[in-house]
């Protein structure tokens, strides 16, 4: 049975048993910051089963997408040298939610497994474990589906603390979780390995192939199981370990399309045989990469793209290691498309923008990876003992863009280690010195500060009003502040915004009388807003009433650029096509700036039509409306929302625009209507990062700054041309051409000069053994100048060694020639390490011609003096 005939068996089967077939999800979890990927069928049900969420159905199946590599579940390391690890593979699964438990669950897996129209697997081949104490498993395991006792296994807490166990399973620290059974194949006693339980349970002869969980707990942070509302099933068959069952193979990589893959493999490195690691390790990582892309993850320093990066690289490496000298790992991409598109739609649709972005992170790796393996091998040179010091590891990580993984690849293959410990060190002190730059001075997060409470947020409607304190921070102690004092305060009410979704904190006054608190930022902690600042006069403790007044001009400025981010945003999407995602966003009162997804810089035309596009919107002027609803309702009106932010029940929606052209959620300060924005202008686009773009703009006054500052530059620039604005252009053009014409005949000149200058220096040849040597300082000369002139004088000596050497702001060029009849007695690069010596600098180079330089002029003319005398001794 071929690969995709068996996942649809899978789901055919369950659909049978009255179960829905749901697509799999997004290897980016929704909503769920504290997992890096979907890693697990249950994922997409996680609120479900904890009685938050309701679906039409009771009963669910999947095939499930899951990349294991980076965060809890970590195997990447081990991708390419074991028969099963993989960085992506697909979940086969089956979920009850409240509906059948135990008894329902035990049976169908048995007989998917082994009824003789399903998969037919012979029953004695196969062993079950259950959780230690789970009779009531054990006794349908053995009573009713007749499994006898000696292949049922329990496994206690056999990981150190209670319910850490093989039998019992959870997603994550907390979350649904319970006691599961697994089942096992025996692939037969030709192969090593005991089973589950055993001392030798890790060899690979037990193979786990399902585990079927009983969910039935809410574990908490501090440890605690509630229980779930309703007892509820989900379980998990690898696709790949169950394929290498039915087709009598050992390794997952020995199954039909990881065969294909590999075979696709081989063929674009020219024939390498299947069977290599590195080919494997190649194979499995462009399942994981492609399908990453098409869920909307691009390859970045930092969080899911980082890891992404790394597997990309390591691919590329392995890729390398069988001799690839140019990109390679795109060209998979086509025969994955083909094994899984039918399956998977998206592969499809996304196949170009896949290329795209492999391509182009493969050619920037390959820069970076001369870099780094030139530096790593100078180290390794020098390397005393067998470990990697942890310098090193840092400085090909922080420098040349190492993953850790693939230096450890490198050390791997050399019988190397690495100091993690040092790395890890290395590591933190750079941490520490990003915070150290951070520009807030006040740590508010000091032990201690912890703020109880909400601050009641008026800003949306207000800039002003008169709020009661509830309590001051100085030195990170709670206690009234003293005039000249830097103190947080925390209002009961306030119209200071806190700084969040890349707004920036409102500044301000509070003020009283005899008092007055001068607010420089407003950060949030938990939900109260945090007023940081400098008490200028009086007394400030809690209790007290103040009027607290924001810098308005600020927040206006402030409220364009937010609002004008949200236009941009819409218009990136519109223009340049709906992969585009926010990355990053930082509003403040002077610009705005956007970070987002996009595989190649965006050019003039279409920077033109998004600038265009919002300043249409800005024009035509509509209410910017602002609505407080659930988040199921603010998805049906299409809002954008960020991957991996956390969103509450209650979800403010702005919309702006005609025909609701931008839909965002966003809790900032905006403008009432479209036209108070003014002007947008974009001032610069760049790169930040492989697939990560950045644009800067500017909004109303400093719209217009920008404008005239333009202006400014463009009449300046005319003047100095002598023309004027419609005839700049023109006018430096012509500047330009005449520039060219007369470095050409600078040019000319300077050969003109070399040559009268070598027919001169030929005449002041000396004789030494024959050869005749000319070594001269030629005043003015630049290095090309110098090169023309030796070149010359070797054509008219015919035999012999030319050394020219100018000297320009206190450093010395130099250039030695020895014609090539010569070269067997003497050698130019040789003589330029002597001479280059002497003048305090560096040189070498070919022996018939040679380059340096040095610092010391003084030193030129007895340097040049003694050149006769030094090849009379060196000649061979
Ligand atoms: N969620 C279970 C697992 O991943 C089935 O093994």
């Amino acid at each position: 049975m071929k690969t995709a005939e068996l996942r649809q068996a899978f789901l055919d089967f369950f659909k049978k048993q009255g179960h829905a077939i749901v697509p799999s999800s997004s290897l980016v979890p929704a909503d769920d910051p504290t997992l890096l990927f979907t890693n697990a069928g249950m994922n997409q049900f996680k609120d479900v089963f904890l009685g938050r969420e309701d679906r039409d159905y009771t009963r669910a199946t999947t095939s499930q997408k899951c990349v294991r590599a980076g965060g809890k579940h970590n195997d990447l390391e081990n991708v390419g040298y074991t028969a099963r690890h993989h960085t992506f593979f697909e979940m086969l699964g089956n979920f009850s939610f409240g509906d059948y438990f135990k008894r329902e669950a035990i049976n169908f897996a048995w007989t998917f497994l082994t009824g003789k129209e399903n998969l037919g697997l012979p029953e004695e081949k196969l062993w079950v474990t259950v959780y230690a104490s789970d009779d009531e498993a054990f006794d349908i395991w053995n009573q009713e589906i007749g499994v006898p006792a000696e292949r049922i296994i329990r496994i206690g807490d056999n990981k150190g603390a209670p319910y850490a166990s093989d039998n019992f399973w959870q997603m994550g620290d907390t979350g649904p979780c319970g006691p599961c059974t697994e089942i096992f194949y025996d692939h037969g006693p030709d192969v090593a390995g005991g089973p589950p339980g055993s001392p030798e349970e890790d060899g690979d002869r037990y193979i786990e192939i399902w585990n079927v969980v009983f969910m039935q707990y809410n574990r908490q942070a501090d440890g605690e199981m509630l229980p779930l509302p309703k007892p509820s099933v989900d379980t998990g068959m690898g696709l790949e370990r169950i394929t290498a069952v039915l087709q009598g193979v050992h390794s997952n990589y020995e199954i039909d399309l990881m065969q294909a893959l590999l075979k696709a493999a081989s063929d674009i490195l020219g024939g390498v045989p299947t069977t290599e690691a590195s080919l494997r390790v190649v194979a499995d990582h462009i399942r994981s990469c492609a399908f990453l892309i098409a869920d909307g993850v691009m390859p970045s320093n930092e969080g899911r793209g980082f890891v992404l990066r790394r597997i990309i690289r390591r691919a590329a490496r392995h890729g390398n290691k069988l001799g690839a000298t140019k990109p390679f790992f795109y060209r998979l991409t086509n025969a994955l498309v083909e094994l899984m598109g039918d399956a998977y739609p998206q592969l499809v649709s996304s196949q170009k923008q896949i290329e795209k972005i492999l391509l182009q992170e493969e050619e920037q790796f390959a820069k970076t990876l001369d870099n780094g393996l030139r530096l790593l091998e100078q180290d390794l040179a020098q390397l005393k003992g067998t470990e990697i010091p942890g310098e090193t590891i840092f400085t090909l990580y922080d420098t040349y863009g190492f993953p850790v993984d693939l230096t450890n690849d490198i050390a791997r293959e050399r019988g190397l280690t690495l100091d993690y410990e040092g790395y890890e060190k290395a590591m933190e002190r750079q941490r520490e010195m990003a915070r150290g730059a951070s520009k807030f001075g006040i740590d508010y997060n000091a032990a201690g500060m912890k703020f109880e409470g909400k601050t009641e947020f008026t800003g949306y409607e207000h800039i002003d009003g008169h709020e009661k304190i509830r309590t001051v921070v100085v030195n990170g102690t709670e206690k009234a502040a003293e005039a000249g004092d830097e103190a947080v305060v925390v209002l009961e009410r306030t119209p200071f915004y806190a700084e969040s979704g890349g707004q920036v904190g409102d500044t301000g006054l509070l003020t009283w009388s005899g008092g007055r608190f001068k607010v420089t930022d407003t950060r949030k902690e938990g939900e109260n807003h945090l007023h940081i600042g400098t008490l200028i006069e009086g007394e400030l403790f809690p209790g007290l009433e103040v009027d607290a007044r924001i810098d308005h001009a600020r927040r206006e400025r402030t409220k364009k650029n937010h609002s004008a981010t949200h236009l941009l945003h819409a218009a990136l999407r519109r223009v340049l096509g709906e992969h585009v995602s926010q990355k990053g966003s930082l509003v403040d009162p002077d610009k705005l700036r956007f970070d987002f997804s996009h595989f190649e810089p965006v050019t003039p035309e279409e920077l033109r039509e998004i600038e265009r596009q919002v300043n249409e919107q800005i024009l035509e002027n509509t209410p910017v409306q602002t609505e407080i609803t659930d988040m199921e309702k603010a998805q049906e009106k299409g809002a954008m929302a960020l991957f991996g932010e956390k969103y509450g029940d209650v979800v403010r929606v702005l919309s702006m625009g005609t025909d609701a052209y931008s839909v965002e959620l966003c809790g900032g300060t905006h403008v009432s209507r479209t036209g108070d924005i003014g002007l947008f202008r974009i001032t610069s686009e760049s790169g930040i990062s492989s697939g990560v773009r950045r644009i800067e703009a500017v909004t109303g006054f400093g719209a217009l700054e920008w404008v005239d500052e333009t202006e400014q530059t463009l009449r300046q620039a005319a003047k100095l041309v002598k023309g004027s604005r419609e005839s700049l252009i023109e006018k430096v053009q012509q500047t330009l051409d005449r520039n060219r014409q007369l470095e050409k005949e600078i040019d000319a000149l300077k050969a003109k000069l070399a040559s009268s200058a070598g027919s001169d220096l030929a005449g002041s040849a000396v004789d030494v053994g024959g050869l005749k040597v000319v070594a001269a300082e030629m005043e003015g000369a630049d290095r090309k100048a110098l090169m023309e002139t030796a070149d010359q004088l070797k054509n008219k000596l015919g035999e012999g060694v030319v050394v020219l050497a100018s000297v320009e702001d206190g450093k010395v060029t130099l250039v030695a020639g020895v014609t090539k009849s010569a070269t067997g007695r003497i050698k130019a690069g040789d003589l330029m390490k002597h001479l280059s010596g002497q003048v305090d600098g560096k040189g070498g180079g070919r022996p018939d011609m040679a380059q340096g330089g040095g610092n010391d002029p003084s030193k030129l003319a007895g340097a040049l003096a003694g050149i006769p005398e030094w090849v009379k001794n060196n000649l061979g």
